[in-house]
């Protein structure tokens, strides 16, 4: 069978699929066509024609002024783009793993020495689970990759939520206060990065789509959230570790690393 004929029958195979279930892929613009995606932003029926509204020359014009008035075409992602966002979805993934695993790991020993801690080691666990749902819910959607560290990563949290906790109550906050001061940055430059996107898009009169912009959303609420976790790690004596300069900086230095290589592979 030749190649020919092969992609004209996969192509046969998507495109009712693709109808009826439509889908932003803005990963892999290139399977659904700019009409398409609007179509799906209002995936409705023609409303039935009135005979209170005749139809008139213009009608045509009309329909399409008024579209063109509520939805801009969407911008088609370069390649380029579409490496950043993959890359930093996954990041953003795999730590959120990892810090599931480093709370998992620092609860037992925290809360059985620090009992009225555990609402806030429960509360911050519950947030990073949600946090690593929604991620794996876009990886799945959008066909991403998780990075091959992911199990270097799970033994290396594991092991640095049990040490800090080992150490105490001071160091396990501290912990937290190293990981979330990388973590809100790692979010900050991708919302940065998106908000600048979009800001180009208005200017040529596009648009970044509805799910780019809802994950602007998401990304931005989960960067609040992870900042809060960095003000609970202070409230409660982060600063008073000891050494709180070598154990801050080290783990700093471990998540900028683990960013950098998951960024890649
Ligand atoms: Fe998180
Ligand atoms: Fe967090």
């Amino acid at each position: 069978m030749s190649s020919a004929v092969l992609c004209m029958r996969v192509l046969a195979r998507r495109t009712p699929r693709t109808i009826q279930h439509p889908v932003y892929d803005f990963l892999a613009p290139s399977t659904i066509n700019t009409s398409r995606r609007h179509q799906s932003t209002s995936h409705q029926p023609p409303p039935p024609p009135s005979a209170k509204a005749p139809i008139s020359p213009n009608s045509s014009k009309l329909s399409s002024d008024a579209s063109s008035q509520t939805s801009k075409p969407v911008r088609t992602l370069s390649p380029q783009q579409r490496a950043f966002l993959s890359s930093a979805l996954r990041v953003n993934q795999t730590g959120e793993l990892a810090a599931i695993l480093i709370y998992a790991a620092q609860n037992p020993i925290i809360v059985r020495s620090h009992p009225h801690l555990r609402p806030l080691m429960k509360h911050m666990y519950d947030q990073e689970a949600g946090h690593y749902k929604f991620f794996n819910q876009v990886l799945s959607k959008h066909r991403i990759r998780p990075t091959a560290m992911t199990p270097v990563w799970t033994a290396a949290a594991s092991l640095l939520g049990w040490s800090t906790a080992v150490l105490g109550r001071e160091a396990a906050m501290a912990c937290t206060e190293a990981v979330e001061t990388e973590i809100g940055s790692h979010y900050n430059e991708q919302v940065r990065v998106l908000l600048d996107w979009s800001r180009k898009c208005e200017e040529r009169g596009e648009s970044l789509g509805p799910e780019l912009e809802g994950l602007v959303g998401e990304l931005r609420r989960i960067r609040d959230e992870e900042l809060e976790h960095l003000d609970h790690a202070v409230e409660n004596d982060a600063k008073s570790a000891r050494p709180y300069e070598l154990l801050t900086e080290v783990i700093r230095g471990g998540c900028r690393g683990a960013i950098w290589v998951s960024e890649r592979v």
